[in-house]
This record gives C-alpha cells, sequence and structure tokens, in this order.
C-alpha cells in the first residue's frame, strides 16, 4: 500500500514494530550494516535514514531523529501514529552532570527534565518532567543484566539550547538540575519522545552514553568512544521487545 507522512517515505508496514533511534542518520546507517542482518533502506526524506532489518531473527528497525526536540517531536510521531510503530528507543550521547556518570558510562533515562515547551504547546501537558516505559525499561536493565554490561540509572536533563551564554549565577542552572531534580546529564530529545509516547498510548525509553562532562573535562580515544557505544547497543539490540 502506498503510503508516506510529510517526513517518511516508507510503506505501511515497512517498519518493525520498534524503532531504534540515534539523532544522526549516519549512524543509523552504520548500526544497520553492523549489527542486522536482511537490512533494506525504508525512507530517507531530507537524508533522514531509516532501515530495518533482523537482530537474532527478530525485526527491528534504526532511524535517524536529528537533533532537538522538534526533531524528534516530529519523525516519533509519525512513526507512532501512521507506522504502527509500538517502542521508540532513543540512542544517544550525553554531557554528563556529576562524577555518578563517567565519561562512557552508558545511562538508562528514570525521567526527562526540560524548559521545553514541546508538551504544553503539544497537549496541554503542563509538567516539567516526562516519563520513559517502565516495561521497556525492565527490558533493557535486564538485557544489560544478562550480558554483565553495567547501566546507571536517573533522570536526564532534555535541553532545547546546546550553546548557552555563560553566566556568573552559582549555583550554575546545570548544578540545580544536578541537585534538585536528580539530573545526571543533558541531552536534547528525550522529553519530547516520551511526551508523544504518553499521548499516543505507546512506549519509549532512552540509552544514553556519556560523551562529555561539565565537571570532569578529560580527553578520550576513539577506541574508548567505540567501546562504550558498543555497549548501549548491544543493551538496546539484547532486550526481547
Ligand atoms: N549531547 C552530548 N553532549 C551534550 C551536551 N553537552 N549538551 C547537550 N546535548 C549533548
Amino acid at each position: 500500500m502506498i503510503m508516506a507522512t510529510p517526513h517518511i517515505s516508507a510503506e505501511k508496514g515497512d517498519f518493525a514494530k520498534t524503532v531504534l533511534m540515534p539523532g544522526d542518520p549516519l549512524r543509523a546507517k552504520f548500526i544497520a550494516d553492523t549489527f542486522l542482518k536482511d537490512v533494506r533502506q525504508v525512507t530517507g526524506v531530507r537524508g533522514m535514514l531509516g532501515f530495518t532489518g533482523t537482530y537474532e531473527g527478530r525485526p527491528i528497525s534504526v532511524m535517524g531523529s536529528g537533533m532537538g526536540m522538534p526533531s524528534i517531536g516530529i519523525y516519533s510521531y509519525e512513526l507512532y501514529k501512521f507506522y504502527d510503530v509500538d517502542n521508540i528507543i532513543r540512542i544517544g550521547s550525553a554531557g554528563s552532570y556529576t562524577d555518578k556518570a563517567k565519561l562512557f558510562d552508558v545511562v538508562l533515562a528514570a525521567g526527562a527534565v526540560s524548559e521545553s515547551n514541546y508538551a504544553r504547546v503539544q497537549s496541554g501537558f503542563e509538567g516539567d518532567l516526562t516519563l520513559p516505559s517502565q516495561t521497556l525499561n525492565d527490558k533493557l536493565r535486564a538485557s544489560a543484566a544478562k550480558q554483565g554490561i553495567p547501566l546507571i540509572e536517573g533522570n536526564i536533563h532534555s535541553s532545547d539550547v546546546f550553546y548557552r551564554q555563560p553566566s556568573d549565577e552559582k549555583p550554575t542552572y546545570w548544578e540545580k538540575l544536578r541537585d534538585e531534580r536528580g539530573c545526571l546529564c543533558v541531552e536534547m530529545e528525550s522529553f519530547a519522545l516520551f511526551a508523544n509516547a504518553q499521548v499516543l498510548g505507546k512506549n519509549a525509553a532512552c540509552l544514553l552514553t556519556i560523551s562529555d562532562s561539565f565537571v570532569s573535562p578529560e580527553i578520550t580515544t576513539a577506541e574508548q568512544r567505540q567501546t562504550s557505544f558498543t555497549n548501549m547497543m548491544k543493551v538496546a539490540l539484547g532486550a526481547e521487545y
């Protein structure tokens, strides 16, 4: 059946029930080429590539979300609403606000705190915390435990702004998010993803690798980055959705 949405050119049935979403579409291609079998590209509007294949015999899709809440808001809404996707797991990177989440640790989001207007505008939701699916989080925890991969769990901050103007305010905005709201790290998408899942009755979760730190800037190697990315992928792919 011919079907497309404004931002996705796939046909109905082209996506698996579970979609992994990295921000970068070329990362989606890399994941499909490296980890999946029987892969086919199912969409590519504006270069936002999406693929469907199998992992250990089970169908799974992977598609870029772009950066920021407007972008993941569009793609995740269309996947849930028009392509009958049930589960979206964001797989991304984040900047750490605390020593509890060290470079290359893998974080499982317990909730996403945000100053974003996304949920208010989208559905009238007035809160500043949206939550992932407990069922998906249980599956991701089980996958990590089975493979001996440590997961750090806590709230994350979904920010609308990557480049903030420097400020002398003490404590800093990120220390307040850490100390008052339990935010381990910052990324830019999950609040909107969780909000969409909530209003559409679907499931969302978020796994992050720590790529940079607000508390202890360190030099990192490509090998370290690759290992932590692989661990996150093992957790995401090893779960039985
Ligand atoms: N993703 C990775 N590092 C980040 C940062 N410092 N801020 C926002 N999103 C990020």
